[in-house]
C-alpha cells in the first residue's frame, strides 16, 4: 500500500531555486501564483550568491553583442549554438538596464560611469562588478528584495525538490522533502526547476554543498533530456588549502595584472598561449593541473595589482587574511576546482525541457550558450536572460492546476517506482554522496580516459548498488557514461586517449537513462565546412 498523500498545496507556477534564475522567473511571471521553493534562504541560495567575478554584457566603450558573442564562440571550442549565443549577447544590455532600474548598485569609474573588469578570453573589458568582487551578493539582493515586494510570489524556504509529479505525460508538481523528512506536494502544470549546478559532487569544488545536481535528478526521472553532463568547467585559481568548498580567487584578478607562477617565480603560461594569464579557463586549468601533476606548486601572483588589491578584490584579501595569507605581499596557493556545469537540462530559446510543463534555467540548464567551455562571467548575464524568458513563457501559457485524482495517481507511481522513498534516512544519503565525490574527481577531472571512466563506474556500482535511486549517483553515473560516449576532447572534456577521427561536433545527450550523440543541424553545417576548408 502506498503511503499516504502527503499535504498539496496548489499553485499556477512551481520555481523550485532560489537564485538569481529562480528569482528572475519569478519576477517575470506576470500575475501568476507562483511558489518559489527553496531550500536555503532566497537570495543567499547556491553559487550565484557567491559570484566573484561579475556579468559579461557588452555594454562598455568599443564593445558589442557580435563582438561578445564572438568571444563566447571562440571560447566555447566549437560547442556553443552560435543562434543561442548571439541571442544572450544581443538581450543582455536590456536585462542589465532592468536590474540597474530595480536598484542594483554595479561599480562606476570616477566619472560615475560604469566600471568594466577584464577576465579570461575577453578580447576587451566586459565584466561588470559590484563592491569590488562580490557581484552574485549584490544582484542577489536586488532580486530578493524585489522578490518580497512582489504580492503573487510565495516564498517556501527549507524544501528541497525531491521528485516531479507527472500526470498524463505532463508535469503535475514537485514532491518536496524537508531536513526533517517531511514531504509536501506543489502541484502545478508548470514547474521551473532552477536548482543550480553539481560542482559538489566532486572532491575538490568551489560550489556550496547543495550544488549536487539534484535537479537533473528530478528532471531525468521524469522523462527529461539532459544533455553534455560531461562538461564541467575547473576553474583554475581555487585556493588550494585544503578548505571544502576551495574558496575561489576570482579571474578578475588575472585582468587587473596578477600572475600564475611556479615555486621560482617563473610564469607558468608563458609561451603556452597569446593570451598567456587570460587563456580561457579550459586552456589555464590544464596547464596547472600538469604542473601539480608533475610535482610543481602554482601560485598567484597578485602584487602587481599593488595598493589596489584590498579595494578592488575585498573578498578575496578578507578570505585570504582569515587564512593568514597576504595576496599583497606573497603569491597564493592554486590549484584546479569544478566550478560550473556547461552541460545540464536541454531546453530550447525559451528554456522549455522536452517534457510539457517543465522549464529549466540557470545552471541547471543545457541551453547551448557555453558549448565546451563557458566564457568568464557568461552564466549571470544567462539567468538574467534565460530567467526572464522562462518566466514571460511560463505566463504566457498557463493551463489548469492539475485535479487531486491525477496528483494521486502520480504520487502512487513515484512511490511504486521506487523514486520517492519514505523514511530513506537522509544519513545514508549523505554518506553515499560524499563517496561519490572522490569517484568523480578521479575519474572525470580536469584529464580523462576510458580506463579511469570504467573504473570510476565499477567504483560507483559498488558505492550505491545497482538499483540506488540515490540523486548523486544517478547524476554521477550518467556523467561517466557520457565523458565515455564523448571520444575526442572538446573544451572541459579532455580526453587523455582522444579518437582523432572524432570531431566532437555533437551533443551528448541522455534519457531514460540511455546515452547517445546527437548531431545539430548548425553542427552538422560545420563539419561540412571543416570538410572543405580543413579548418
Ligand atoms: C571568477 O570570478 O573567476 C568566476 C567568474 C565565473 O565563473 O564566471
Amino acid at each position: 500500500m502506498a503511503p499516504s498523500l502527503p499535504e498539496v498545496v496548489p499553485a499556477d507556477v512551481v520555481i523550485v531555486g532560489g537564485g538569481v534564475a529562480g528569482m528572475m522567473a519569478a519576477l517575470h511571471a506576470g500575475r501568476r501564483r507562483v511558489v518559489l521553493l527553496s531550500d536555503r534562504p532566497v537570495g543567499r541560495s547556491g553559487s550565484s550568491f557567491l559570484a566573484q567575478g561579475g556579468i559579461a554584457v557588452a555594454l562598455g566603450p568599443g564593445d558589442s553583442p557580435e563582438r561578445h558573442a564572438l568571444d563566447t564562440l571562440e571560447a566555447a571550442d566549437g560547442l556553443a549554438d552560435p543562434a543561442v549565443v548571439h541571442m544572450v549577447t544581443s538581450e543582455g544590455p536590456r536585462r542589465i538596464r532592468e536590474i540597474l532600474a530595480l536598484g542594483a548598485r554595479f561599480d562606476r569609474d570616477d566619472s560615475g560611469r560604469l566600471a568594466f573588469g577584464r577576465e579570461g578570453a575577453h578580447s576587451l573589458r566586459r565584466v561588470l562588478h559590484a563592491n569590488g568582487d562580490a557581484t552574485g551578493a549584490e544582484l542577489s539582493r536586488t532580486l530578493a528584495e524585489a522578490v518580497a515586494r512582489s504580492e503573487n510570489i510565495r516564498i517556501v524556504q527549507g524544501h528541497r525538490a525531491e521528485a516531479l509529479l507527472v500526470a498524463d505525460g505532463r508535469v503535475a508538481g514537485v514532491v518536496t522533502v524537508t531536513t526533517d523528512g517531511s514531504r509536501r506536494i506543489f502541484a502545478a502544470s508548470s514547474v521551473v526547476l532552477a536548482t543550480g549546478g553539481l560542482g559538489h559532487l566532486f572532491q575538490r569544488t568551489t560550489n556550496p554543498p547543495e550544488a549536487r545536481g539534484s535537479g537533473l535528478a528530478v528532471a531525468a526521472w521524469a522523462g527529461a533530456e539532459l544533455a553534455d553532463l560531461e562538461m564541467v568547467q575547473f576553474h583554475p585559481t581555487a585556493l588550494a588549502d585544503g578548505s571544502d568548498p576551495a574558496p575561489l580567487l576570482t579571474e578578475a584578478l588575472r585582468g587587473e595584472g596578477a600572475v600564475l607562477v611556479d615555486g621560482e617565480g617563473r610564469p607558468v603560461m608563458a609561451g603556452v598561449h597569446p593570451a598567456g594569464d587570460l587563456a580561457p579557463r579550459d586552456v589555464v586549468s590544464r596547464v596547472l593541473w600538469r604542473c601539480l601533476q608533475e610535482g610543481r606548486p602554482v601560485y598567484l601572483d597578485a602584487r602587481p595589482i599593488g595598493e589596489r588589491l584590498q579595494r578592488r578584490f575585498p573578498t578575496v584579501h578578507e578570505l585570504c587574511r582569515r587564512r593568514d595569507l597576504d595576496a599583497g605581499t606573497q603569491p597564493i596557493p592554486v590549484a584546479p576546482a569544478a566550478h560550473y556545469h556547461m552541460g545540464g537540462i536541454m531546453v530550447d530559446e525559451h528554456g522549455k525541457s522536452t517534457i510539457p510543463g517543465l522549464w529549466a534555467c540557470g545552471e541547471v540548464a543545457c541551453t547551448g550558450l557555453h558549448g565546451a567551455n563557458r566564457l568568464a562571467s557568461n552564466s549571470l548575464l544567462e539567468a538574467l536572460v534565460y530567467g526572464a524568458r522562462v518566466g514571460e513563457d511560463v505566463a504566457a501559457r498557463l493551463a489548469a492546476v492539475p485535479r487531486p485524482g491525477e496528483v494521486r495517481v502520480a504520487w502512487r507511481e513515484l512511490v511504486e517506482g521506487g523514486i520517492v522513498v519514505p523514511g530513506a534516512p537522509q544519513g545514508e544519503r549523505d554518506r553515499v554522496a560524499e563517496g561519490v565525490r572522490g569517484i568523480l574527481w578521479r575519474g572525470v577531472g580536469v584529464e580523462r580516459d576510458a580506463a579511469g571512466l570504467r573504473h570510476a563506474l565499477d567504483s560507483l556500482e559498488g558505492l550505491a548498488g545497482k538499483e540506488s535511486r540515490v540523486a548523486e549517483v544517478s547524476v554521477a553515473g550518467w556523467i561517466l557514461r557520457s565523458a565515455l560516449e564523448r571520444r575526442s576532447s572538446r573544451g572541459a572534456h579532455l580526453r587523455t586517449d582522444a579518437d582523432p577521427a572524432d570531431d566532437g561536433l555533437y551533443r551528448v545527450v541522455v534519457r531514460r537513462g540511455r546515452v547517445w550523440r546527437r548531431r545539430l543541424a548548425w553542427m552538422a553545417a560545420r563539419t561540412a565546412e571543416r570538410a572543405q576548408t580543413g579548418r
